[in-house]
C-alpha cells in the first residue's frame, strides 16, 4: 500500500468512495474545486487501485483541519484509514500545532477511529448538519508544543 498525492485522474474513484461512505455527498465538482484550491489531498493505493482518501487544510491561517477521510467499504478495518490520517497529521503538524475536525454524533465508528490518535472532544455543535444532527468537534494537539514557522 502506498499513500500518494491525489491526481485529477483519481477524481471518479475518490467520488465513488465518498458516495459509498457518506449519506450526503460533497459532489464531484467540490472535489475538483478543493483540489484546485491547493488543499492537502492524499490517496491510499493498493495494487494501483485507489482505496481511500484524506483531504485537509489550514483553516484561519493556523488551525489544521481534516476535511474528509474515507476508505472503500471492502477495505476497512485493515489499517488503511490509520495510515492516511497519520500522513495528514504529519503534514499538518509541520505547520501548525492543533488539528480540528467535525464528525456526526451518530458516527461512533469514526469517533473510535479518531480516539486511537488521541483526538479529544472540544465541543458539540447542535444541529450542525443539514439533517439537524449534532456535530462532535474533536481536536488533536501536537506533543511538540509550539511549532516554529521559520
Ligand atoms: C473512519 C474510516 C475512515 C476508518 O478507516 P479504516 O481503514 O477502516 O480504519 P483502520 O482500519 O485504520 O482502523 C483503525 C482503528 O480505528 C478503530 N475503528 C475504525 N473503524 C471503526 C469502527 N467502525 N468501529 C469501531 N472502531 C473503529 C479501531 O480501533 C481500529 O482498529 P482495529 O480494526 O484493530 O479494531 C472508515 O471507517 C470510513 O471510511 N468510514 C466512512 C467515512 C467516515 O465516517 N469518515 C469519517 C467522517 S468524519
Amino acid at each position: 500500500m502506498i499513500v500518494r498525492k491525489f491526481q485529477p485522474t483519481d477524481l471518479k474513484r475518490v467520488y465513488e468512495i465518498e458516495n459509498m461512505s457518506f449519506n450526503q455527498s460533497y459532489g464531484i465538482q467540490i472535489f475538483q474545486q478543493l483540489y484546485e484550491m491547493g488543499i492537502g489531498f492524499l490517496v491510499a493505493e493498493e495494487h494501483d487501485y485507489v482505496i481511500g482518501y484524506v483531504m485537509f487544510w489550514l483553516k484561519y491561517e493556523n488551525q489544521g483541519h481534516i476535511i474528509s477521510i474515507a476508505v472503500d467499504k471492502d477495505y476497512r478495518r485493515k489499517g488503511y484509514g490509520t495510515q492516511l490520517l497519520a500522513k495528514a497529521i504529519g503534514v499538518l503538524f509541520l505547520i501548525t500545532d492543533t488539528i480540528y475536525l467535525e464528525v456526526r454524533a451518530s458516527n461512533t465508528g469514526a469517533i473510535e477511529f479518531y480516539k486511537q490518535f488521541q483526538f479529544k472532544q472540544d465541543r458539540i455543535v447542535p444541529g450542525y448538519y443539514e439533517t439537524g444532527e449534532d456535530a462532535v468537534i474533536l481536536y488533536l494537539k501536537s506533543q511538540r508544543g509550539h511549532v516554529s514557522r521559520n
